[in-house]
């Protein structure tokens, strides 16, 4: 889970799928930290992206960094604990500008049951589970 975490802050950007009925959603997502172990990604109750994965968890992300593709399909759960959501503004200080870990606002989800496939042109793929 470290490598896979790593590999998304060093990649910078990956980009978030979801379901909205039958139609896939996809966007920009930034946010990677391991708290207690876990996955954590962050985002905003008001967007649409936290409204497709409270009515459907299902998600998968993808990130391109140095020649290999990282996938992450899994469930996203979210995680209602403040010291969850203050660990994850302490890791981005600059969220900070618009979000607080008591705002209403601020959600943080874990990947849950999570498939990681790192794959290259070059390399049989790798498969991390947790
Ligand atoms: C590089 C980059 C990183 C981003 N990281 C996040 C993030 O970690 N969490 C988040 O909620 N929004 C992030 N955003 C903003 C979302 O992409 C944007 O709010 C998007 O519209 C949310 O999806 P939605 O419109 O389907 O709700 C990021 C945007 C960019 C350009």
């Amino acid at each position: 889970m470290e490598k896979v975490c790593q590999f998304l802050k060093d990649a910078g950007t990956y980009y978030l799928a979801t379901v909205e009925g039958d139609q896939p959603r996809v966007r920009p997502f930034g946010t990677a930290h391991i708290f207690e172990g876990r996955l954590y990604i962050q985002t905003g109750k008001v967007k649409e992206v936290s409204k497709q994965l409270a009515a459907n968890p299902k998600a998968e992300l993808c990130a391109f960094y140095k020649g290999t593709w990282l996938r992450v399909a899994g469930t996203l759960v979210e995680d209602d604990r403040l010291e969850a959501r203050e660990a994850m503004l302490e890791a981005y200080p600059s969220l900070k500008n618009r979000y607080a870990a008591d705002d209403g606002n601020t959600q943080v989800l874990y990947f849950q049951d999570a498939t990681a496939t790192f794959s290259s042109f070059t390399k049989e793929p790798e498969i991390i589970k947790f």
